[in-house]
């Protein structure tokens, strides 16, 4: 029996780890015991536990002592943090978790700032939006003599696109930052200024240990959840996207995680977007798993009933015993032109050419 402790549990992804993991359990005979979390209390049923906790958000100072109440209570083996900001508060905190197993990147590389990103990744030479940093509303007009137009606003911190909106003009980049400053949104310094991407929205999924590569793979994303009633179409997580084989992706996707951490260790997730001349440019590289990463791996292991091509189950047999179960690709995990397809209460489909799996 292995015990393990998933936080954050009752969200897509934590879902999603955690039925991948029950899919290991019957096709590898794993016996698990699956604790959670969640700091929503309606979303704790969601995921497939043996036992489930509701905890505070991961900045209250009983966050800490809960998972270790629970870790000594289940006798638990490995914790696995599963939003960014819990796993940053947990690899801030190593020192108190010794008395269990933990795979995260270092703290520094988990949910950067979106301009450091940008620093770091420019300094060692990977493509990146042009950017202007942001102090005042007049940064903006600067930007847009610099740049050019159209301009991508967003914030620097923050995920699933959070404010972010293609500008065409100082008038229209006036109107949106005055709106959510006053709205209490944010401040004008929390916003950055980059070169609008017309292209391809791209991801690069990659799982390390000790700073060498294990696995990777690419994918296309199609279309975002509720794209129409959002102003910038992007919500965050995807309802189509489809895997894609690219060496110069791939490239690109492992030079932006070493130049955001020479020693990756864990699970990274890098976000492209292509130029209007095909270039990859990335805008994004994190020590997380994107919500998706642990579905796509359930859904390949299930459709082929092959458990190697479950990166969570990989992911565990790492963390436990520092080898994956079989040598893996490093890179082009999954083959070319799958489609992943998710709608709001209505399952996941795996689609290739006419062949189609319902997965969930
Ligand atoms: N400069 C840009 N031009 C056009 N679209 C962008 C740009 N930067 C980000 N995006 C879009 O916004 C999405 C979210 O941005 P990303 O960099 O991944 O940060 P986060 O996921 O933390 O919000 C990207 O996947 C991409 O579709
Ligand atoms: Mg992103």
């Amino acid at each position: 029996m292995t015990n393990i402790l998933v936080t954050g549990a009752g969200g897509s992804g934590g879902i999603s780890f955690i039925r991948a993991l029950r899919l290991a359990e019957q096709q590898k005979k794993l016996k698990p015991f699956i604790a959670c979390t969640d700091h929503n209390p309606h979303f704790l049923n969601f995921p497939d536990s043996d036992a489930h906790y509701h905890s505070p958000r991961h900045d209250d100072p009983t966050f800490i002592p809960l998972l270790q109440k629970i870790i000594q209570t289940h006798n638990i083996e490995f914790l696995h943090p599963h939003p960014s900001s819990e796993a940053q508060i947990v690899a801030e905190n190593l020192k108190q978790f010794e008395n269990v197993k933990t795979y995260l990147p270092k703290p520094t590389a988990i949910m950067p700032d979106k301009l450091l990103i940008h620093n770091a990744l420019h300094k060692k030479g990977v493509r990146v939006p042009r950017t202007v940093e942001v102090n005042t509303f007049a940064d903006v007009e600067k930007a847009f003599k610099k740049i050019g137009s159209p301009l991508w606003i967003r914030a620097r911190r923050g995920a699933g696109g959070r404010l972010g909106l293609k500008m065409e003009n100082v008038e229209q980049a006036r109107h949106w930052v005055e709106l959510n400053t006053s709205q209490g949104r944010c401040k004008v310094s929390d916003f950055v200024a980059q070169e609008f991407l017309c292209g391809r929205d791209l991801a690069f999924d990659s799982l390390w240990y000790k700073g060498k590569l294990v696995t990777s793979y690419c994918r296309e994303r199609l279309e975002y959840f509720l794209k129409h009633i959002s102003l910038s179409g992007i919500t965050g997580t995807p309802t189509i996207a489809r895997t894609v084989m690219d060496e110069k992706i791939d490239r690109v996707g492992v030079d932006s995680v070493k130049a955001l951490d020479p020693q990756p260790h864990g699970f990274y997730s890098t976000d492209i977007k292509e130029d209007s001349k095909g270039n990859c440019v990335v805008t994004e590289v994190d020590g997380k798993w994107h919500t998706t990463a642990p579905l796509w791996g359930y859904a390949f292991a299930k459709a082929f009933n092959k458990p190697e091509l479950n990166l969570t189950y990989q992911y565990l047999k790492l963390a436990l015993e520092g080898e994956t179960d079989g040598t893996l690709p490093t890179h082009d995990l999954f083959p070319d032109n799958y489609l992943l397809v998710r709608q709001l209460d209505a399952g996941v489909m795996l689609e290739h050419e006419d062949q189609t799996w319902r997965v969930v």
